[in-house]
């Protein structure tokens, strides 16, 4: 980190009911009274996002989709648009998750469903990352920066304030194999580096994601090119997450 307010984000994926939603949101205010040195945000399922804004009403933990389409309304049987996710309490959406890639998702879509979400007025938690395969043939930054530019082709400059690119290397995800923080440090640094072809890059929030816990969040975020970290199983239980999110700060 250097000089920029981490943020730290949780990523509930297909996890927790509005109820669960709501319950983990109440105790969360009261693990992180006032105002946190760093920046959170939590990412529950759509059907549990108006229960967590309302929970978290008039704290500075904001709300984000896990996923947005890049159209407004219309015939898109099982999809949801940036309106409806404002609509519903949300500030951020991510975009492009390696799990949604997984199911499809292509680089295009990706930079539509940005360009979308900015349009308006959503904050963007931009997700790249290789997989194992990738990183063993020596492709990790043909591939994240191929993602990069990809996903930001419709970014424009000033909207920088309102991104974040969260490095997220997949045989990291899930699987306990957190990157070592000399990793984090190199790959968020080509990060920033790429990125800097179309947004700020001194300012641009890069996150590292795979396995980020309460016990190594400290190596990860103490590395200069991470500026947070989007969290996934760590951050379902309330208390873990708040400490990932004090060691943040
Ligand atoms: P994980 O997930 O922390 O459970 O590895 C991170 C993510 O997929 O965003």
């Amino acid at each position: 980190m250097s000089g920029r307010r981490p943020l730290v984000a949780g990523n509930w994926k297909m996890n927790k009911t509005g109820a669960e939603a709501r319950e983990h949101c109440v105790r969360l205010r009261e693990l992180l009274p006032g105002e946190p040195a760093a920046e959170v945000a939590v990412c529950p399922p759509f059907t549990a996002i108006e229960a967590a804004a309302e929970a978290l009403a008039g704290t500075p933990v904001w709300v984000a989709g896990q996923n947005v389409n890049e159209a407004a309304w219309g015939a898109r049987t099982g999809e949801i648009s940036a309106p409806m996710l404002l609509a519903a309490g949300a500030s951020g959406v991510i975009v492009g998750h390696s799990e949604r890639r997984a199911m499809g998702e292509t680089d295009a879509q990706v930079a539509a469903r940005v360009r979308a979400a900015l349009d308006h007025g959503l904050r963007v938690i931009l997700c790249v990352g290789e997989s194992l395969g990738q990183r063993e043939a020596g492709e990790t930054e043909a591939w994240v920066t191929g993602q990069v530019r990809a996903g930001l082709a419709g970014v424009e400059r000033a909207e920088t304030a309102r991104l974040a690119i969260a490095y997220e290397p997949i045989w990291a995800i899930g699987t306990g194999r957190t990157a070592t923080p000399e990793m984090a440090q190199e790959a968020g640094a080509m990060v920033r580096a790429v990125a800097g072809e179309r947004v700020d890059a001194p300012s641009l929030l890069v996150l590292y994601g795979g396995s980020v816990t309460p016990e190594n969040a400290a190596d990860l975020l103490r590395e200069r090119d991470v500026d947070g970290a989007l969290v996934g199983g760590a951050s379902l239980d309330p208390e873990g997450f708040a400490r990932i999110v004090s060691t943040a700060a």
